[in-house]
């Protein structure tokens, strides 16, 4: 699609229009840790938000999505900063604008943007930190803001922590802002901190299973099991110095568990920490070319994901278990907050085709209705196109 010649279509032909692109992500393990201080591993996709944009003389801005035509042209102005239900998706590159005028990048106009995404919604491959991240993009474009890609992530993040009202950590902003093909990032979340390891995966493809499930009460659930790390977290500082729960390892957390008076904030923080321990060992075995450790460790996360954690799903443990059982298969475990969302394997190229057919057949049989495969091609992050 030629996103510019439907943004003339939609919003008129005169000005300066531009072309931007930002990507989804998916993460290859380190759930839940991101806002727990410890490690993540995501990388970038060529799937992503694509939108064509151009400033305005006055304080307007109009939104138009071409994934939700039937809802036309929304508009609102820069002076009206509270949250607006029946603005739907605008609410995202609306909290990103109030977000950087808070951090001192304030638009001095309004704007008109057409946003196309080609991330399926509700996926957890996270099509709205593509639309925050690609707002600040387009933003620092059209208005000459010297921000970095880090800035970027931040800034989507605290719209989503501060204008949505989604708790969440920085992983999902990170990856797609430093979002580099054919690599994935390890980033401690405690520091900032980043690495790119190349994803050299030695003839084995990255497949996203996506359950077909929207994440409904997605958010509540979110936001309530980072309440439990926090008070898991608070228990043990009452006898232990720690800032984060990342900050513990395993040994370490067994010597303090019996600090957490809820048996269920316990199961959390236990997932939090041994998580990032396995997160730590995953980028290794990458690094070191093994890819079998990788996969093992992998599995260990659905396992803490669905017992400890408990944000998996009879969709998301189908799809993972029925994987498990494929030639060729490497590794499988849910992917992103979970309660819905898509899993990710890894699998060897060849059995790829009859991997996603059994997988799929199986998910039919006992789901009742059909899940999705993609092979994921990475990506880099976001760019002005023209
Ligand atoms: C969502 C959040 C991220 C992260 C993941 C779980 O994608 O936006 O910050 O917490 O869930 O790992």
């Amino acid at each position: 699609m030629d996103i510019t010649e439907r943004f003339r279509q939609v919003f008129g032909s005169d000005g300066d229009i531009r072309e931007y692109f930002a990507p989804g992500r998916v993460n290859l393990i380190g759930e839940h840790t991101d806002y727990n201080g410890g490690h993540v591993f995501p990388c970038a996709l060529t799937i992503g938000t694509y939108a064509a944009a151009r400033k305005r003389d006055d304080r307007i801005i109009r939104f138009f999505s071409d994934n939700f035509p039937e809802a036309g042209i929304l508009q609102t102005s820069l002076d009206d900063k509270e949250y607006r239900k029946e603005l739907s998706w605008c609410n995202y590159p609306r909290g990103v604008i109030f977000a950087a005028a808070q951090a001192g990048y304030a638009v001095d106009s309004g704007m008109d943007i057409l946003y196309f995404g080609t991330i399926p919604n509700s996926s957890g491959l996270s099509s709205s930190a593509s639309i925050e991240v690609l707002t600040g993009f387009i933003i620092r474009d059209l208005f000459g803001f010297d921000f970095d890609g880090i800035t970027n992530a931040k800034l989507g993040q605290t719209a989503e922590n501060s204008f949505i009202g989604v708790n969440c950590g920085i992983m999902d902003q990170f990856a797609i802002a430093m979002g580099k093909k054919d690599h994935a990032i390890f980033l401690d979340t405690a520091t900032l901190k980043y690495e790119y390891v190349p994803l050299d995966l030695t003839g084995a493809r990255i497949v996203i299973m996506n359950t077909n499930k929207k994440r409904k009460l997605g958010d509540s659930k979110y936001n309530e099991r980072r309440s439990e790390c926090e008070r898991a977290l608070a228990d043990i500082q009452k006898i232990r110095d720690i800032r984060t729960l990342g900050d513990l390892d395993e040994e370490g957390f067994l010597a303090v568990q019996d600090a957490i008076v809820d048996p269920v904030c316990r199961k959390r923080a236990k997932h939090a920490v041994f998580e990032n321990r396995r997160t730590i060992r995953a980028a290794e075995a990458l690094r070191d070319g093994n890819l079998s450790l990788f996969g093992q460790l992998m599995n260990e996360s659905h396992i803490s994901l669905r017992h400890d954690y408990e944000v998996t799903g009879k969709e998301l443990d189908t799809l993972v278990t029925e994987a498990w059982q494929q030639d060729g298969v490497i590794g499988a475990r849910m992917t992103g907050a979970g309660f819905g969302g898509c899993a990710v394997a890894l699998v060897r190229e060849q059995a790829v085709p009859a991997f996603t057919a059994k997988v799929g057949e199986a998910y039919l049989r006992k789901i009742g209705y059909d899940a999705a495969f993609y092979v994921a091609q990475t990506g880099d992050g976001p760019v002005r196109k023209s």
